[in-house]
């Protein structure tokens, strides 16, 4: 029994003087070894570590990191001495010279890092609670510290200055060196930069806007940058931000991440799940270099980005999506021997060889066949809505950056042999690559091992004995904690973390900023909305689901996460969802300018903003078809879920109730009861047919009818509905145009405009166009009107 007590209690005598060696300074002569776990400074109140973090297979680099139970080799590193140099794992130390110079010496007895410091006096070197490492005399001179050398994060109050960068890492386990960049570049202003091994372009703020429209300013030369411990971010470039979750008392970290995206992470406490309060892009495949060049992003929000190569090209190579791919034809120089294939939507930023105003199709395919060197031309309208919106003609060279999304405007045409089969194989069936994919590459580093001799072969047999001991200790105590940790952890887990900080509220604090939901502003089959002030003065709506309070948490978790990804200019912007209990709620942003519905009813609308809406609803439709892999269906489309902002531009709501549809081979799927509205709803619920997309587009189809006849389809008109009204009407050619318009519309807008709702509200779901391609006719008239956004 005493032997036994004796075994526990040992491991706790042997590694606690070991435990207290760590300490929060170094001095001047002393160093700390690789080979020693225990040689690590650790912050005054355990926030932060310092000391050799494992990068490879025995490859080490100085670091920083959050101190974390058990993170292991997944800790969140702030700062690296010498990330693109490890050293080897034994032998290697970093010292503090008697000289006040700090060195990091490899094994191989080179120095791979230096601070090329100088001091007579005494010198430390502090691990700070605030995650800096400094190197001051006692005295308090401030010699070097790591805040002035940002690797790839930045901590609350340290600055980004003049000539230094945050160059986030290769990949998520790949610390070295990666492409992207934060910087001010010599216009004053803070950029993100992609530098990749051939070509390098600046992608943010928006290299299509202005700096002045982007906000910022270029006159003021302090280049400095930082953001407060409550999560409020400030550049001299004017360049301001607050975070979703400002004001709270968390740990944050502002982190370069390795794909190209720049966020903002907070979480609770130490273990704690990070979350993103903040991020610079919201559309990941306007980040450069990517998917390389010949090749197209497509962001789908429930799996991250894709890269496919265009018709007729391979992939160069498949481990390495930035090579992008190649051409699997060769192209001719003489203009009889080519042709143009269309690619809706999609551009490719940059190397524009020219550009030309006012150039019709047929002139631009014209200059780009002219060219050897022209790989395919992009023909836009630039900013519709100008008096003047003529087509340009942009002739490429080389095409990267490359993107597809039915947000963009724009079509590329690209070059391509004539006699081939490679363009009529359609997009879709061409080679897709994943770029979320990692290559981590095993470091290769080889080392003479030096002579053991027996007295180091005593020493290693009596340490693997103490450390056995210790470890079966160290595992008890871990057994312990995991256990404490586990517990605590299971409330961190429910934190979705996905873009633009969309995040899990307390019923507590939406009671709060509902005032104990006291002012309801709607009320719909699947819950009632109220409004609310969020804590950092957002207002919100929150809607507080009925009916679905059995539905499993687990289940309301998935789906909150699909909604959570989801963002698009034509939805509302969704903030977050509270589960507690038998409690389900969603908050969005609160929208001032009532929905569709009402502006029908008090005529508000003329027929530019009519058509508008009709195309941004079929847009945001469209997103939710297609754009998700999960295919989220609405099931309530309808004047009352079609919100307007104040620029009358539509954001589809309520979109918190569909089910997204576990997609079979062929996209169908059977709910159980039925869903939407008496005058909206497809004949498929009725007939208990499989419910596809196709019956949103059916409520579609009615919604265009409302707004072009100004009559609801909910009562029938002369006792006819209102699909049968608008033929026979047709027919008899009397007009059907709402008479509040007064006959002020135009006339081809309104033809297509009939002519979709009509085709959206066949019978027959198969003979309905898809959103996309209700998206695409009522676009083929945007190339001769230029009122629309
Ligand atoms: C490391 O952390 C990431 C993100 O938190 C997680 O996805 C991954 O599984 C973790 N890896 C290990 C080995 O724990
Ligand atoms: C955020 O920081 C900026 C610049 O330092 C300051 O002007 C602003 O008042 C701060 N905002 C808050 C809410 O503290
Ligand atoms: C430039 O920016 C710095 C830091 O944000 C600020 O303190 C300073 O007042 C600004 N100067 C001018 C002239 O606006
Ligand atoms: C393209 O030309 C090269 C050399 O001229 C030839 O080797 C290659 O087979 C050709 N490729 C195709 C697809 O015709
Ligand atoms: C654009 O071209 C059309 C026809 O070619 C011409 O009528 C029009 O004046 C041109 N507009 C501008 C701004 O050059
Ligand atoms: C990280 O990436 C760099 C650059 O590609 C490579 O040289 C290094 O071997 C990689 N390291 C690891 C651990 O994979």
């Amino acid at each position: 029994m005493a032997i036994l007590l004796l075994l526990f209690a040992l491991p706790f005598i042997l590694s606690s003087p070991l435990l207290s060696s760590a300490s929060d300074s170094l001095t001047k002569g002393s160093s700390l070894s690789v080979d020693k776990a225990n040689d690590v400074l650790i912050s005054r109140s355990n926030t932060f570590v310092a000391g050799f973090f494992p990068v490879g297979d025995n490859a080490y680099c100085f670091a920083i990191w959050f101190d974390e139970p058990f993170c292991n080799k997944n800790c969140t590193v702030v700062w690296m001495a010498n990330r693109d140099q490890p050293v080897n794992g034994k032998h290697s130390e970093l010292s503090l010279l008697k000289s006040g110079n700090l060195i990091l010496k490899d094994a191989g007895r080179v120095t791979v890092w230096a601070t090329d410091t100088v001091s007579e006096s005494s010198v430390q070197l502090y691990l700070q609670d605030s995650g800096n490492l400094v190197l001051q005399s006692l005295e308090g001179d401030l010699l070097w510290q790591s805040f002035d050398f940002p690797t790839d994060t930045l901590l609350p109050l340290q600055p980004l200055s003049k000539d230094r960068k945050l160059v986030s890492s290769r990949s998520q386990s790949n610390y070295s060196s990666g492409f992207y960049k934060l910087y001010f570049d010599t216009d004053n202003v803070l950029h993100l930069l992609y530098a990749g091994p051939d070509f390098s372009s600046i992608y943010w703020p928006d290299p299509e806007v202005s700096i002045f429209d982007s906000g910022r300013t270029t006159y003021n030369n302090s280049r400095i940058a930082h953001f407060d411990p409550l999560g409020n971010f400030s550049s001299s470039d004017k360049f301001f931000f607050k975070s979703a979750d400002y004001g709270a008392n968390l740990q944050r970290r502002f982190t370069m991440d390795s794909d190209g995206n720049i966020r903002l992470y907070s979480r609770e406490d130490k273990g704690g799940k990070w979350t993103v309060s903040w991020q610079a892009i919201s559309q990941p495949c306007k980040i450069h270099g990517i998917c390389g060049p010949n090749s197209l992003c497509n962001y789908v929000p429930s799996s991250g980005r894709k890269c496919s190569c265009l018709q007729g090209f391979k992939t160069k190579d498949v481990n390495d999506w930035s090579l992008g791919c190649e051409p699997e034809f060769n192209l001719s120089c003489s203009t009889t021997e080519i042709t143009f294939l269309r690619l809706t939507h999609a551009d490719f930023y940059g190397y524009d060889n020219r550009f030309y105003r006012n150039y019709t199709l047929d002139m631009c395919k014209n200059a780009c066949s002219k060219r050897c060197d022209c790989k395919g031309f992009q023909f836009k309208f630039i900013k519709p809505g100008y008096p003047n919106n003529n087509p340009y003609c942009f002739v490429k060279i080389l095409l990267l950056n490359g993107y597809r999304s039915q947000n963009f405007e724009g079509d590329i045409y690209l070059k391509v042999p004539k006699a081939s089969h490679f363009y009529s194989q359609p997009m879709e069936e061409s080679r897709t690559l994943d770029c979320s994919g990692e290559i981590a590459k095993l470091l290769n580093r080889v080392y003479t091992k030096s002579q053991e001799n027996e007295t180091l072969k005593y020493m290693l047999w009596f340490a693997s004995i103490i450390g056995a001991i210790e470890f079966i200790g160290i595992f008890l105590v871990w057994c312990l904690l995991i256990r404490i940790h586990q517990n605590s952890g299971a409330v961190e887990q429910d934190y979705v973390q996905a873009a633009t900080g969309f995040r899990k509220f307390t019923y507590a604090e939406l009671e709060k900023a509902t005032r104990g939901f006291s002012e309801e502003i709607g009320r719909g089959a699947g819950g009632i909305v109220y409004k609310g002030v969020l804590s950092d003065h957002r207002v919100a709506a929150v809607k507080r689901l009925i009916n679905e309070a059995n539905q499993g948490d687990a289940q309301f978790r998935a789906e909150v996460s699909v909604i959570g990804k989801l963002n698009h200019m034509n939805l509302i912007e969704m903030w977050g969802y509270c589960a507690e209990r038998n409690h389900r709620l969603l908050v969005c942003k609160y929208i001032e300018h009532r929905s569709l519905a009402e502006n029908l009813s008090s005529n508000s609308l003329d027929w530019e903003k009519r058509f508008n809406i009709a195309l941004g609803t079929a847009k945001g439709l469209c997103y939710l078809h297609e754009e998700c892999l999960e295919w989220v269906l609405h099931c309530d489309v309808k004047p009352q879920n079609i919100l307007l902002d104040c620029d009358y531009q539509p954001k589809v709501s309520d979109f918190g109730l569909s089910h997204p549809l576990k997609r079979d081979s062929h996209g169908i799927s059977r709910l159980s009861r039925i869903r939407g509205t008496r005058g909206y709803i497809a004949p498929e619920w009725v007939l208990s047919l499989p419910i596809t997309s196709k019956v949103d587009v059916y409520s579609y189809g009615m919604v265009l009818l409302e707004m072009i006849t100004g009559k609801s389809p909910t009562a029938d008109i002369e006792d006819k509905r209102l699909v049968t009204w608008v033929k026979e009407k047709i027919k008899a050619a009397t007009a059907i145009v709402d008479p509040k318009l007064e006959g002020n519309y135009d006339k081809t807008q309104m033809k297509i405009l009939v002519q979709v709702a009509l085709d959206c509200v066949n019978e027959d779901k198969d003979a309905r166009p898809t959103m996309r391609r209700v998206v695409e006719m009522l676009l083929q008239n945007e190339m001769n009107h230029f009122c629309l956004v």
